[in-house]
């Protein structure tokens, strides 16, 4: 059963929500590029700092206690997605750098002349680590290609690509630039039958939409906390059975099992234990007798108002002449997108654009977003990128318009 969302009481969990500069609210809209943290995050930050600061494996109690707070954020980060064990968890930096290292460690399996996919559609953190390993080992790459006029990718994308030789697919769940929720499911089944790998980068779709790797049957999913109202931390799942066996770049002495083998150096336990206060604030929204349950019907109940407020925002953009809105924009399509709606505007750069905004508090991003495959694919690489509006569950109506209006101002102005 999904839950009526209430976005005030979201809200006045947020300190960062509350802030005024000269008596203007902060309008939040940056969110694709990372998230305010709520103050269960902030409380188990401090806390960890406070009361667990020492390293892992010991006997005196911040030991302990630190070892507590990591053990519960696997736990935590293993129901977020639904994963079958706490083992199946591997924290690090960030997404890129999850990547860049799983990467090296995958390209044990991988021979000269293999075939790797990749997606037009994917943020760099996605893209260059394979390109990386194909140069270092000889892969041939393919590129999976969206229609420019749906931004989503045809029945047949995967299809076209896939061969005998290739041993991995990987590809964004939800797009930073364009919006779009591929159909990884099915994306996933097409490459798994033909005896490749899937990692999958759920960094824009996780603030969104709940995630069931069991469900999706791919083999890695890697996300960062502070895109879903967590602190800096990467966050990566994959099959036990693959990192039992998957070599793992690090030192001697750290640990032979997953997740450890892939935990290079001392982890951010704050971070970590910050992650856990994220998802704990998430989990408050939702219903159920698990937390997996609970998280999933926190999502539901948040896109419920992610759905209205983007709709909104859409309608107000289609009425400005010679703006054109690069993603979906169908009312009833909402669910085949996430919050982050970029345009451009004719005669309109979106670097001065989003100046313009930053000037009444509105925060947004332009250029490229390092989206530099979809940008460069739309015709857009030399003429400044997009302008990015990324909504999340914790912003307004009001914001909406009063985005709407800054921009009505700006054109009034030339
Ligand atoms: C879709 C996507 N993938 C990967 C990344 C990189 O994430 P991180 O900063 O955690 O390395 C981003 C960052 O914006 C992103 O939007």
């Amino acid at each position: 059963m999904t839950t009526a969302f209430d976005v005030a009481s979201s809200r006045a969990q947020f300190p960062a929500l509350a802030i005024t500069d000269e008596g203007r609210p902060r309008v939040y809209f940056d969110n694709p590029a990372g998230t305010q943290v709520p103050q269960q995050v902030i409380g188990r930050t401090v806390e960890c700092l406070t009361a667990r600061n020492a390293n892992l494996g010991g006997y005196f109690r911040t030991t302990v206690a630190a070892g507590e707070v990591v053990d519960l954020a696997h736990q935590a980060c293993a129901d977020f997605y639904n994963a079958a064990s706490a083992a199946e968890i591997v924290f690090g930096q960030n997404m890129t750098t999850l990547t860049l290292h799983m990467s090296r460690c995958l390209g044990k399996r991988f021979r000269k002349g293999d075939e790797i996919v990749l997606s037009r559609m994917d943020h760099d953190a996605n893209v260059a680590p394979w390109l990386l390993l194909a140069e270092d080992l000889g892969l041939v790459v393919r590129w999976m290609d969206f229609d420019t006029g749906t931004y989503e990718f045809p029945e047949d994308a995967l299809t076209r690509v896939l061969g005998e030789r290739t041993v991995l697919l990987a590809m964004g769940m939800a797009s930073n630039c364009t919006g779009t929720v591929h159909d990884v499911k099915r994306f996933t089944a097409q490459a798994k039958a033909a005896g490749a790998l899937v990692y999958l980068d759920a960094v824009q779709h996780a603030p969104h939409y709940a995630i069931d790797v069991q469900d999706l049957g791919a083999d890695f999913v890697v996300s960062s906390a502070y895109k879903w109202f967590g602190p800096h931390q990467g966050i990566l799942w994959g099959r036990e059975d693959l990192l039992k066996e998957t070599f793992g770049y690090k030192v001697r002495p750290a640990g032979e099992e997953p997740p450890h083998k892939f935990e290079t150096g001392t982890l951010s336990h704050e971070g970590i234990a910050g992650t856990l206060g994220a998802i704990e604030y998430i989990e408050q929204f939702g219903t159920g007798g698990t937390r997996a349950k609970r998280i999933a019907s926190a999502w539901d109940a948040m896109a419920g108002h992610e759905h209205r407020i983007t709709q909104r925002l859409i309608e107000g953009l289609r009425g400005f002449r010679g703006l054109t809105i690069r993603g979906i924009t169908s009312a009833n399509a909402m669910h085949r997108r996430v919050p982050t709606v970029s345009f451009t505007l004719e005669g309109h750069h979106p670097q001065q654009m989003a100046q313009d905004f930053a000037r009444d508090n509105i925060f947004v991003w332009s250029g490229h977003n390092y989206a530099i495959e979809p940008v460069t694919r739309m015709g857009l690489m030399d003429k400044g990128g997009v302008l990015r509006v990324g909504l999340a569950h914790y912003n307004t109506e009001a914001e909406v318009d009063a985005l709407l209006s800054c921009l009505t101002r700006q054109i009034r102005n030339g």
